[in-house]
């Protein structure tokens, strides 16, 4: 079972922050994920809620903010929204990378920051993963970017939830810890889907999500729940072998 950085290693540091994403890195994970969202002046930042007043000294829609002014907020301990690439050039490719498409416009600016990394700073694309609420938003990425990996997430399960997935061609679903159950992991894993679940910040429940066979949890203390079976504390490659077709091609 894959240990994945919940926004860094939120439960440590201010979410989403640099030194949020060194402790995870720190800590072991498998793999990093956080939020992105699209500001009123172009730059991709790495942020979680559409609004700045729970995580910072500001008030507002993040998306309806410039640049500087995004600049000028505190996100905990004098901490700085970083941009996607600063946060990209803080992990340098010690560990994956999960991108979560949070705000709308975000897959077009994110698919040209990752082929940039790909093609100029040699990342190599099983380094990224992509993954959103937002299922448009995850088609069109994946057409922009067919050869990067991608996961669906869901609060709970919607109709026609496995209609919707077999052969999508993503990667994954992602699945809130209150829904997942036993049945649902193996009819993911008889249709060639793997599940990681979020958020699982205790043993007991990095326990239970092992028992129902899950590939992966998300977790704010990556350190408590990877006690499981210590794989966490060497970083490696999560393997993400190519599905079918993208996930643009879905019906
Ligand atoms: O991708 C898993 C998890 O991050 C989804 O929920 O709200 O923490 O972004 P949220
Ligand atoms: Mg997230």
């Amino acid at each position: 079972m894959k240990i994945i950085g919940h926004r860094g290693a939120s439960g440590y540091a201010p979410e989403n922050t640099l030194p949020s994403f060194r402790q995870a890195i720190r800590l072991g994970v498998d793999m990093v994920e956080f939020d992105v969202y699209t500001l009123k002046t172009g730059e991709v930042v790495v942020f979680h809620d559409d609004k700045v007043n729970r995580t910072t000294n500001g008030k507002g829609k993040i998306e309806s903010k410039t640049f500087d002014e995004v600049r000028a907020l505190d996100a905990g301990n004098g901490e700085k929204i970083p941009l996607l690439t600063e946060v990209l050039d803080t992990i340098n490719k010690q560990v994956p990378i999960n991108i979560e498409l949070k705000g709308a416009n975000t897959a077009r600016p994110v698919a040209e920051i990752i082929q940039r990394y790909i093609a100029k700073k040699k990342w190599s694309k099983e380094l990224f993963f992509v993954s959103s609420f937002d299922h448009n938003e995850l088609r069109l990425f994946s057409t922009l970017l067919p050869t990067v990996q991608t996961g669906a997430i869901f609060s709970y399960l919607p109709r026609r939830f496995w209609s919707k997935l077999q052969n999508s061609g993503i990667f994954s679903a992602n699945i809130n810890s209150r829904v997942v159950t036993k049945r649902m992991v193996k009819a993911a894993h008889a249709r060639g889907l793997k599940v990681f679940v979020y958020t699982v910040n205790t043993e007991r429940q990095a326990r239970r999500m092992a028992r129902l066979n899950v590939d992966g949890i998300f977790s704010d203390y990556p350190d408590r729940v990877s006690l499981l079976n210590g794989d966490a504390k060497t970083p490696q490659l999560l393997t993400l072998p190519l599905t079918k077709k993208p996930f643009a091609q879905a019906n």
